[in-house]
């Protein structure tokens, strides 16, 4: 009997890769749990924090247990003198997500034990990572606009302090929370193009900052984490709500992907969506300014239109950007933001995956000639 043949899922759609206990999509439903809680009670009632430790542990700590986790990743955040001398000599025009790339590998360079594989080690790595992705951020945006940076507060959350060290003035309540909800629901998605692409590098065994920067550079696609800053782009060109019908009509005569929609696993709306909604809406009403929100509900209600019934919906990126507008943070920190949360979720995936680790090593189709004679240079 002849060999089947392999078969081939272009952008690996349907393919199981792993399995894991932390993420689970209903992506007909419009469901999503972290260990088994929904993503709504999640943005309810958690903290970026207690879901950190959710996704790291497994289970939700107690309050001992959250307070320690607190006060490591203060710890690790008060250590950073060096990343900002680091993150002060890149170029200005450096591109934030490039810039993150590099921090994470740096921090790799600087780990006192690199050689250490211990799951004990790889944890305090996963806390300190964390701890540190806000501080390369914001650091690296306050250089660029040639004010110095602000060391970390030592009393403010993981979200309420990345906002000060950004700013340098404590945010009102309701930006600390809406960024703190903003991590939560950034913190992890199954098996997502970065989280696989982070799976494969630890999968050689090699270590957790080059599984991380392959996360952060594989995020930065506008496919996947730049969808955000995609979407802001595309509003600011739009301008108003009365130009929305004849943008969109233009984009699909020239086959364009609306960013912000469409999804590989939801198709219906992503519950990350209907949260930040929620946000933009209450936000834009705060400031008095609600050009952007509207033109966004009249996109989604002409793309519903369009393509609902294709299960083409709006995902987490869609009213994200114009939320993180609403915060004042520039629209080339929204991909970074998605990291920071992320870092969360790829480490947990990591750490998760090194317990029953096997190499990935697909397979392709061989499409090229077949087996024939080297020719020699001058016979050709
Ligand atoms: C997310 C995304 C990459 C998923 O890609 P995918 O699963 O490979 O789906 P495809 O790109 O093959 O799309 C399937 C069909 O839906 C259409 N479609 C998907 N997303 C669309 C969008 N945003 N706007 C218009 N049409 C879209 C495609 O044109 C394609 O139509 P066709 O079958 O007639 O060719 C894709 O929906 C996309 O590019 N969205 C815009 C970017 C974005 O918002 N990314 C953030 C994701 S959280």
């Amino acid at each position: 009997m002849p060999e089947a043949a392999p078969s081939f899922s272009p952008g690996l759609e349907g393919v199981v890769a792993a399995k894991s206990r932390l993420c689970q999509i209903d992506g007909t439903q419009g469901k999503l749990y972290y260990l088994g809680y929904a993503i709504e009670d999640l943005a309810e009632h958690s903290s970026f924090e207690e879901v950190c430790f959710l996704l790291w542990r497994e289970r939700l700590p107690r309050a001992r247990e959250l307070e320690e986790l607190r006060g490591q990743l203060q710890e690790y955040r008060q250590d950073c003198r060096d990343l900002f001398d680091f993150v002060g000599r890149f170029p200005h025009t450096a591109r934030p997500m490039d810039m993150l790339r590099t921090c994470v590998s740096w921090l790799g360079c600087r780990d006192p034990h690199p050689g250490d594989a211990s799951g004990e080690a790889n944890f305090r790595r996963a806390v300190a990572v964390t701890a540190h992705f806000p501080t390369a951020v914001a650091a690296f945006h306050r250089f660029r606009e040639k004010q110095s940076p602000v060391p970390p507060h030592a009393r403010l959350s993981h979200a309420a302090n990345f906002l000060y060290m950004l700013t340098g003035k404590q945010p009102s309540d309701l930006a600390a929370r809406v960024m703190d909800v903003a991590l939560i629901l950034h913190a992890d998605h199954e098996m997502n193009a970065s989280t696989f692409a982070s799976l494969v590098t630890a999968s050689t065994m090699s270590d957790l900052y080059s599984a991380l920067t392959t996360g952060v550079g594989t995020l930065k696609g506008p496919l996947h984490g730049g969808a955000n800053e995609a979407v802001v782009q595309m509003l600011e060109k739009i301008g108003s709500v009365e130009n929305v019908e004849s943008y969109l009509s233009e984009a699909f005569a020239q086959k364009k992907k609306i960013m912000g929609f469409g999804h590989r696993v939801y198709k219906t709306y992503d519950p990350r969506a209907r949260i930040f909604k929620r946000y933009a809406d209450e936000l834009s009403r705060a400031d008095g300014d609600r050009r952007f929100f509207e033109i966004n509900e009249r996109i989604e209600e002409l793309m519903q239109k369009r393509v609902g019934s294709h299960g083409i919906y709006p995902n987490v990126d869609f009213y994200s950007g114009i939320v993180y507008r609403s915060l004042g943070v520039a629209s080339d920190l929204f991909t970074p933001i998605f990291s920071i949360a992320r870092a969360a979720g790829w480490t947990a995936h990591v750490l998760e995956s090194w317990q029953k680790n096997r190499i990935y090593r697909p397979a392709s189709v061989y499409e090229g000639p077949g087996p024939r004679a080297y020719v020699p240079l001058d016979e050709r």
